[in-house]
């Protein structure tokens, strides 16, 4: 196998490309990579290995992961590990890693939800799979109603002060908890460092619930997941389902969401890319990284171009105020 050296010049666009993480000292880049999807071993390696290479090559320095990514689960680490061995070893401390756990991971008691036991059991099941000392930022991806918040949140206060991660971060709670947890951690000089929820052109919850605005005062990044809503917010699927597509494989995104008033949105969002010289995948993208609070546009892709294109959103024009309105 080719033996990888990074491009000398994937720096070349660091003044526009990386934003300060909330009050922290850590920069993110405004395009971080997703590996949810394209990168489980029922996907090509070889296709895997080419968009992060690709992403690190353009700057990308954040990579997200979480335990159940695949499918199956866990082998999403396993894809990151080989790469991280065969390719990203020599750039690790150029590299900010992150992983998670919250869902479904293993059968019986402990490998679900918030407990102490299956969180720390988790991460060390996911530096194993990376091969990784520690991650950058462990997340809690999700809010549990039925498992005590202290002991959640006291499991990643411990995760951090042992070393196996260096930040913390929380996915998808609810403002009321993200506020005590964002007040339990800092008591405990662990400072949320993140947030991560799913803002986009059409689902705007994060700014409708005051998470953004609450991240935003209390100096928390805020990173978005599904920016193009799984693919919705392109040209993919504005004549038919593409048999490549993820909607095609109808395990996360369905048919169903393809309803008239969602087509005739995309028709608006494709004439205003159209008016602004770019694809729509970039005025999409572009949005988000203008929306007050945002750190982050957490993107999902299924190959370079796909990446590349999306990379090209951190040099796009706000969009006008008109556009804006007629995408409300
Ligand atoms: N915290 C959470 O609970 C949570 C939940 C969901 C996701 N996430 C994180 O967020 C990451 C991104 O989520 P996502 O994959 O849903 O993000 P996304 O960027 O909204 O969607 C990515 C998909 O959109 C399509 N796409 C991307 N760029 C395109 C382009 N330029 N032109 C046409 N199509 C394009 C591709 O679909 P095709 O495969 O059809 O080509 C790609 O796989 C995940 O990998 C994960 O790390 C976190």
């Amino acid at each position: 196998m080719d033996r990888y050296v990074a491009s000398e010049t994937r720096y070349a666009n660091s003044k526009i490309m990386y934003r300060r993480c909330g009050n922290s000292g850590v920069l993110l880049p405004k395009i971080s990579l997703g590996l949810w999807h394209n990168f489980g071993a029922c996907d090509p390696f070889e296709r895997s290995r080419d968009i992060l290479r690709c992403a690190f090559d353009n700057g990308i320095t954040h990579f997200d992961l979480a335990n159940n990514y695949g499918p199956p689960y866990g082998t999403a680490e396993e894809t990151f590990g080989k790469i991280m061995k065969s390719d990203f070893a020599p750039y690790r401390d150029e590299m900010f890693i992150c992983t998670k756990a919250g869902y479904d991971m293993w059968p019986g008691p402990y490998g679900n939800w918030g407990s102490r036991k299956y969180l720390i059991a988790s991460l060390d099941q996911s530096l194993r799979r990376m091969g990784l000392d520690y991650v950058d930022l462990f997340y809690s991806h999700r809010y549990d109603p039925d498992t005590p918040l202290d002991e959640t949140l006291q499991a990643i206060v411990d995760i951090v002060r042992s070393g196996k991660a260096l930040y913390a971060g929380i996915s998808r709670w609810p403002l009321d908890a993200l506020i005590y947890a964002h007040e339990y951690l800092s008591s405990r000089d662990v400072p949320l460092l993140i947030y991560q929820g799913r803002l986009n052109l059409i689902d705007r919850a994060p700014q409708e619930e005051g998470i953004l605005d609450y991240c935003k005062k209390n100096g928390i990044g805020f990173i978005s997941f599904s920016p193009l809503a799984q693919g919705l917010l392109t040209d993919r699927y504005l004549k038919e389902i593409p048999s490549d597509s993820r909607m095609s494989r109808g395990r996360t995104l369905t048919s169903d969401k393809l309803t008239p008033e969602l087509l005739s949105y995309l028709q608006q969002l494709k004439d205003i890319a159209k008016s602004r010289n770019e694809s729509m995948a970039q005025t999409a993208i572009s949005w988000l990284l203008t929306q007050e609070g945002v750190t982050s546009a957490l993107i999902g892709a299924s190959s370079t171009d796909q990446l590349l294109t999306n990379i090209k959103s951190i040099y796009s024009q706000p969009l006008t105020e008109e556009q804006n309105k007629k995408l409300r």
